[in-house]
């Protein structure tokens, strides 16, 4: 019998001992209830299911629960307990950047993402940051525009 995954989920450790194949997108949603993970298209495209492994932007519907032992799993439960989220739910909220919603946990995670490497981003950076992430509901000027207030906003924080 194969040893449990073990990974850290949201700063909680973590052990999985079902299938090593199954899609972590799968995984997070029905074993641990992270239901902010989304499942858009499970072909990589559009990003709704973006998870942080290791501090990089992945797509969660792409990836085998196997392959994250010994990672450091975040999701959006985990990451909106942090201050870098109020920045950016302030700004998602004031340039009303939220739609449907649907793609606002994947949006926030890859802003995460991109604020940790380039802390003020020019507008081709944050587009370029957001790429893998699709909105079909909100044209993406409100959401480029809330990712550049919380970069000014959160001053110091990335
Ligand atoms: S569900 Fe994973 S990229 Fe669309
Ligand atoms: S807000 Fe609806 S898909 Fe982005």
């Amino acid at each position: 019998m194969m040893d449990a995954i073990q990974f850290q989920l949201n700063g909680t450790k973590t052990s999985y001992s079902g299938d090593a194949a199954n899609r972590l997108l799968d995984v997070l949603r029905d074993t641990y209830e992270m239901t902010s993970v989304k499942c858009g298209c499970k072909e990589g495209e559009c990003g709704a299911c973006s998870v942080l492994i290791d501090g990089m932007l992945i797509n969660s519907c792409c990836v085998a629960v196997g392959s994250v032992d010994g990672c450091n799993i975040v999701t959006l439960e985990g990451y909106r307990e942090t201050k870098r989220f109020a920045a950016l739910n302030k700004a998602f909220a004031s340039t009303a950047a939220a739609q449907c919603g649907f793609c606002i946990p994947g949006m926030v995670l890859a802003a995460e993402a991109l604020l940790s490497k380039i802390p003020h981003p020019t507008e081709a950076q944050i587009r370029d940051g957001l790429s893998g992430n699709l909105c079909r509901c909100t044209g993406y000027n409100a959401i480029v525009n809330a990712v550049h207030l919380a970069a000014k906003g959160g001053n110091g924080l990335w």
